[in-house]
């Protein structure tokens, strides 16, 4: 039976510092080198990160960066697989290879994960998994950290629900990249919430997470069913959204209003749009994962208990409330 640990908003901010300081005090980030540790105590970690796709991302892989830092007794090797599956496999056989002490991926997709985490399985190679899950058995895993996505999709499918309840509404989706959580999980969620509702899915693409994608995704859509054709977007992200913001404003219309918007992510160009009225509502989806991956990856190399799961709760935005918050979150 899986565990599961709930950790809330900026009360996460407290908890993570307290992870992060109880590990740095009792185990190998002093300098005093744990069951990973190399002699100088130092933690070769080898972190998979999914690509550059978005402003999320960014905002993730910083986190990452700042938590495996050098100052934290870390030597963090760094790749970015470019939303290529095939060569974020490899790159975790290269972490295997050279022999690192632990390794922590975002899995571009679900699927296809089994073999590579048996190999570090059997190299005696713990594994952190953040952001993003697999469909690979979890003994090939240590512990997950990350956001629940269905969670996310039900939270802007009541909104949806709640804004278009009766009222004949034709939606089309901007889907993440194909095969990977969010995108799974975020559509699964939405399509339960508005099932009873009017709301009709006229058209669903991915758009990949990218600005580009989805303003190109848009303007397909709107070249098919014109902008009078389509009264709602649902985004899996604010850079798709926000990509679909500039395909609805050069076909002549106002988005947020001829074209409402609802999305996934809350980073600051998504918040913004919301607070300029072109997005209509944000769920959050909270990138800040670094210090409760560092602090996993030290308690396993530790040989401590850890959950198998550790999931970080998402608040949502009106245009009031993102307009209330914006100046002070922190990415
Ligand atoms: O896995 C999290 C998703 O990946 C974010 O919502 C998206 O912006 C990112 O690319």
């Amino acid at each position: 039976m899986k565990k599961k640990t709930l950790l809330a908003g900026f009360a996460l901010l407290g908890a993570l510092a307290l992870t992060a300081t109880g590990c740095a005090s009792d185990s190998d980030a002093t300098g005093d080198a744990g069951a990973g540790g190399d002699d100088d105590g130092v933690v070769t970690v080898g972190f998979a990160q999914t690509g550059s796709e978005s402003g999320w991302r960014s905002a993730n892989t910083e986190s990452m960066k700042e938590a495996f830092s050098a100052d934290n007794g870390f030597e963090l090797i760094f790749n970015a697989a470019d939303n290529d599956t095939a060569a974020q496999i490899a790159a975790v056989r290269d972490f295997i290879n050279q022999g690192v002490d632990a390794i922590v991926i975002a899995p571009i997709v679900e699927d296809g994960w089994d073999d590579v985490l048996q190999e570090a399985a059997d190299a005696g190679i713990p594994v952190v998994l953040e952001d993003r899950t697999v469909s690979a058995s979890d003994d090939l895993y240590a512990s997950w950290v990350g956001l629940d996505f269905e969670k996310e999709g039900v939270m802007a499918g009541e909104w949806a629900a709640e804004t278009f309840g009766d009222t004949p509404t034709k939606m089309v989706v901007l889907e993440g990249t194909t095969g990977s959580a969010p995108a799974n999980d975020r559509a699964s969620g939405f399509d339960e919430a508005v099932k009873d509702t009017a709301i009709e899915k006229i058209d669903s693409q991915t758009g990949d997470f990218t600005r580009d994608g989805g303003k190109t995704v848009m303007e397909g859509f709107l070249q098919k069913y014109g902008v009078d054709g389509i009264d709602l977007v649902y985004a899996h992200n604010d850079d798709m959204a926000l990509g679909a913001i500039e395909a609805i404003e050069a076909a002549g219309a106002e988005p947020g209003v001829d074209i409402q918007i609802v999305s996934i992510d809350a980073v600051k160009d998504g918040m913004q749009a919301l607070v300029d009225g072109k997005i209509n509502f944000i769920v959050e989806c909270n990138p800040l994962l670094g210090d409760l991956a560092a602090g996993l990856v030290l308690d396993v190399l530790d040989g401590k208990e850890v959950e198998k799961e550790v999931y970080v709760e998402d608040q949502t935005f009106t245009q009031e409330q993102a307009a209330e918050v914006i100046d002070s979150r922190p990415y």
